[in-house]
């Protein structure tokens, strides 16, 4: 298919929020691996990251915003490709680029769903009000109570191991992905960025399905 000039321009900003999306979802599994070294450890980093008061803000809206473009130029994208795409060519294109690379607008699509409803469960404190206790007097809330009773049921354990299965799924293509955008990788280290992109997609998938399963199986508890 041939790439028009505003297309190319929004894959290009798509690897780049894709890059910075990537980067929050790492960082974002470190801090919350602390849930294992007990209640005081993630308590205060969740306590550092309130001290930088207005900086949090700045940072939430940077990462809001990369997530609304990605989100829009993804679908644009999706909708262009599906208009080039001639029929009789979909099963030469499955054959060249497989499930992962096939289903990237439906687990970007789950994604955003699982992010609603994570900010929903743990930030905005909607779905399950009853599992928040006030640590302090300055507005902290106990996250170390809020994340073992919010696992206590099943239906946030199924959300968040189903979710993650695709965020390994996205992350495992997109980023192969951005660096062929970005022309960081030729035709010989692309199946390299391939298998290092499902490396970094299983350690997310793993990494973020320990905390919930950990709370389930007792081996994380109040
Ligand atoms: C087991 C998996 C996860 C756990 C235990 C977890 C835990 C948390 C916690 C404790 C917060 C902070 C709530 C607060 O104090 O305001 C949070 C916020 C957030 N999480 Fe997660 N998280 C998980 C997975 C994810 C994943 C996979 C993503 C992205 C795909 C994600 C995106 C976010 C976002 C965008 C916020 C809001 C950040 C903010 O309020 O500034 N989380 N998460």
């Amino acid at each position: 298919m041939q790439l028009t000039q505003s297309s190319v321009g929004r894959k290009i900003i798509m690897a780049v929020t894709g890059l910075v999306l990537i980067s929050f979802v790492c960082v974002h599994l470190l801090g919350n691996s602390s849930m294992f070294f007990g209640a005081d450890a993630i308590n205060a980093y969740a306590q550092k990251l309130h001290s930088l008061g207005p900086f949090v803000w700045v940072f939430r809206l940077v990462m809001l915003a990369a997530f609304a473009i990605h989100l829009v130029f993804g679908i644009q994208l999706t909708l262009e490709n599906r208009a080039a795409t001639p029929e009789t060519n979909v099963q030469v294109k499955r054959l060249k680029t497989g499930f992962g690379a096939e289903t990237m607008i439906v687990s970007g699509g789950v994604l955003f769903f699982f992010v609603v409803y994570h900010i929903l469960h743990f930030t905005a404190r909607v779905t399950n009000p009853e599992i928040y206790v006030p640590l302090g007097d300055a507005g902290m809330v106990d996250v170390y109570f809020m994340v073992v009773n919010g696992f206590r049921s099943a239906l946030p354990v199924i959300v968040y191991v189903a979710g993650m299965i695709f965020l390994f799924l996205h992350v495992s293509h997109g980023f192969q992905s951005l660096f062929q955008t970005l022309g960081l990788s030729n035709d010989k280290s692309l199946p390299v960025m391939g298998t290092f992109g499902k490396l970094v997609g299983f350690v997310l998938l793993l990494g973020y399905i320990a905390i919930p399963l950990s709370i389930v199986f007792g081996y994380i508890k109040l």
